[in-house]
């Protein structure tokens, strides 16, 4: 294909957005980028330095060392995937445990925190050809995307998929847990003060409860054809 697009797709916590865009980036030889990753390295870092309590956050640490939190995505061929590294450490196993994910809207809320991973973001687009996924990628990071999808999926089948996905790890979880997890993650997305998750007015949405990665594909691979008008090699 000879136009590089941007692909912003967004949507709702475990509806499949990361390998529904992860499959998308290989069939295009697109780079991959995992924006809820930086949050979730953030917030990691966060932990590790003791600036989140139960209930207040330290926001003095937090801000004053915002400037040393370096993200990076490094591609791994052994796996053919980018994993999440932290000021030059491989976080990619650690920030998709249960601790990080229960923290990582409070930090996610953190104005100066949007704004630092925005221009992340933003820098990483210039490349183009790069297919992004989050909360806010269709709506604020890339407002001029060339394709945005907006994803969802029934509570009980994102809170089933993310139970299988960490119990395959090894993770020993409860699905109640990870369920309750989900609901009060939409909550917090949804009604937060800052870039909260909605649907872009031109985003096309995509409910993949009944749908398999192939079938997405099959769906986007047609709209790509229709709007671009590009053939596949
Ligand atoms: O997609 P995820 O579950 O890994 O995202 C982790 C958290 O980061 C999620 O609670 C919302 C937040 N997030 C965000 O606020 N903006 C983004 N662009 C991506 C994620």
């Amino acid at each position: 294909m000879d136009k590089k697009l941007i692909i912003a797709i967004d949507g709702y916590s475990s509806c499949g957005k990361s390998t529904f865009a992860k499959a998308i980036a290989k069939e295009l030889n697109y780079i991959y980028i995992d924006s809820g990753a930086m949050y979730r390295a953030v917030t990691l870092y966060c932990l590790r330095r003791g600036f989140i309590g139960d209930k207040e956050l330290n926001m003095p640490g937090i801000l004053g060392e915002l400037k040393d939190i370096h993200i990076e995505f490094v591609y791994n061929p052994d796996i053919s995937e980018y994993e999440t590294f932290l000021n030059s450490e491989n976080v990619e196993e650690q920030i998709r445990g249960m601790n990080v994910s229960s923290h990582v809207s409070r930090i996610s809320q953190i104005h100066q925190v949007r704004s630092r991973m925005v221009e992340l973001q933003r820098q990483i687009g210039v490349l183009k050809g790069i297919v992004m996924d989050g909360r806010d990628i269709g709506t604020v990071v890339f407002p001029d995307a060339d394709l945005k999808i907006f994803m969802t999926a029934s509570v009980d089948i994102r809170a089933k998929r993310r139970y299988d996905e960490l119990r395959g790890k090894g993770i020993d979880i409860n699905f109640e847990e990870i369920r309750n997890n989900i609901i009060a993650r939409d909550i917090t997305d949804e009604n937060r003060d800052i870039s909260p998750l909605r649907r872009a007015d031109d985003a096309l949405v995509l409910d993949n409860s009944r749908m398999t990665v192939e079938d997405q594909m099959e769906w986007v691979r047609k709209i790509i054809e229709e709007k671009f008008d590009v053939s596949r090699n």
